[in-house]
């Protein structure tokens, strides 16, 4: 076989015979076909796409690029959730152990952050201590034992999206749904799980601008994960305004912590137990969303979900202080305020602006290599629909490198809408697949 037939065929819009795509995964993670050929091939799959047989094939041959996670010793349903990223978004933190405690297993791999987006690991990574570096013996230990883990993706899980995810990044390929839908189900697939819930985030501050490229790439991702006898289920939630009021990473964990104990903000709360009772569903411990939704609100007024996150903080190594002091996590040496320039209504946000002055504090990464300071943040003292007089505080930052200050408050005003309104109301939840 050659490479060059294969991306021709692709490039010219025919079907590709089954095994192509598994030769060309195979020979490029092997080094037999280089990074120009692949390219080449990524780019004739952004204009052409790939039919459902080609999007399993290259999925399968993704997930066994490397090793997957056996969890079929564990009892019960294994369900893990997916966001495809967004800014503010700290919901996996309490999520996962809250549904752990309510009887469905949570074997959750999670990614770091990148431009404008957080990640859940780099939020995790404000607990002194906290290990994600676990190797797929313990992760399945910790699943065991807790009923969840929450652990970083290994050099062995899909190597093949590591090698071809690096590779989009530098050829403009990142942005074709079949690429993205693949990607991440290989990821999830190789968990081991038997369910999925995707949070598929619309809006300015997410991967899908629209409605209609949101529902097309959730459609794409449960077919993937039909097609593999798994059972996915997906919301599309707002992301037209950060969640929550903290954007950072140790005021993002904190926040979590917070709805654990029943005070947190209540988009963030309410976007937990939407999600969760899906999670209940697909795992098969609660008949429908209604008992799923009043099974998390219990988790979370008898203080179960904080006593699991406790237990596994402790098994991960982690300083569990952090549950119970902010101060046991990392703290910025400077505060100050960001003021409204002008009297009228919070009209709403360009989140993707709001998450960029989180990273120009420290607080994300403009690339992949860059370090991040885990004290840094922003915590949004507005919603849409709030009159301000001039001066009155829109948000306050807490930061340590002064230098960073001027850009990181710049790109915030310009993601703060102020007019005379009127402002719509906008749903958290605004659709459900399938
Ligand atoms: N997240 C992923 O894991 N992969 C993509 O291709 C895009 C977002």
């Amino acid at each position: 076989m050659r490479a060059v037939d294969v991306i021709r065929a692709k490039r010219d819009g025919h079907p590709l015979e089954p095994g192509r795509i598994r030769w060309l995964v195979d020979a490029y993670v092997n080094g037999e076909v280089g990074d120009d050929q692949m390219a080449a091939f990524a780019m004739a799959v952004f204009f052409r796409g790939l039919a459902a047989p080609e999007l399993t094939e290259l999925v399968t041959s993704m997930i066994a690029s490397g090793d997957v996670i056996d969890l079929a010793q564990v009892p019960g349903r294994k369900v893990d959730k997916h966001s495809t990223g967004g800014v503010g978004d700290k919901v996996s933190i309490c999520l996962a152990p809250l549904v752990a405690s309510c009887g469905v297993s949570v074997p959750m791999i999670s990614g770091r952050g990148l431009g404008h987006t957080g990640g859940t690991l780099d939020k995790l990574a404000a607990i002194p201590g906290f290990r994600t570096d676990i190797d797929g013996e313990r992760f399945r230990g910790l699943v065991a034992d807790h009923g969840l883990a929450l652990a970083g993706q290994t050099e062995r899980l899909v190597p093949a999206d590591r090698k071809l995810y690096a590779l989009r990044d530098v050829t403009a390929t990142v942005e074709s749904i079949p690429l993205i839908a693949a990607s991440i189900m290989s990821k999830k697939l190789a968990e081991g799980i038997d369910g999925l819930v995707l949070d598929v985030k619309v809006g300015s501050g997410a991967f899908m601008k629209t409605r209609a490229d949101a529902e097309v790439l959730a459609r794409t991702m449960i077919d993937i994960g039909t097609s593999m006898a798994k059972t996915v289920r997906a919301v599309l939630t707002n992301m037209d305004r950060p969640l929550g009021r903290a954007i950072g990473n140790a005021n993002e964990t904190w926040e979590a912590i917070e709805v654990l104990k029943g005070a947190g903000p209540s988009d963030v709360v309410a976007l937990t137990v939407e999600l969760g009772a899906e999670m209940l569903v697909v795992g098969e411990v609660a008949s429908d969303l209604d008992e799923g939704r009043a099974m998390m609100r219990r988790a979370i007024a008898d203080g179960r979900g904080l006593d699991r996150l406790r237990a596994l903080v402790e098994a991960q190594g982690g300083d569990v202080r952090a549950l119970d002091r902010r101060d046991a996590m990392p703290v910025a040496a400077h505060e100050t305020v960001i003021e409204a320039p002008m009297k009228g209504l919070v009209t709403g946000f360009d989140t993707e602006a709001i998450g960029r002055a989180a990273m120009l504090l420290g607080g994300g990464r403009a690339r992949s290599t860059d370090m991040i300071d885990h004290a840094v943040g922003i915590e949004l003292l507005v919603r849409p629909g709030d009159a301000v007089e001039r001066g009155r505080p829109l948000a306050k930052v807490d930061y340590n490198d002064a230098g960073r200050l001027e850009s990181s408050v710049s790109t915030f005003l310009r993601g703060v809408r102020i007019g005379p309104g009127p402002v719509a109301p906008a749903p958290l939840v605004l659709g459900r697949l399938p």
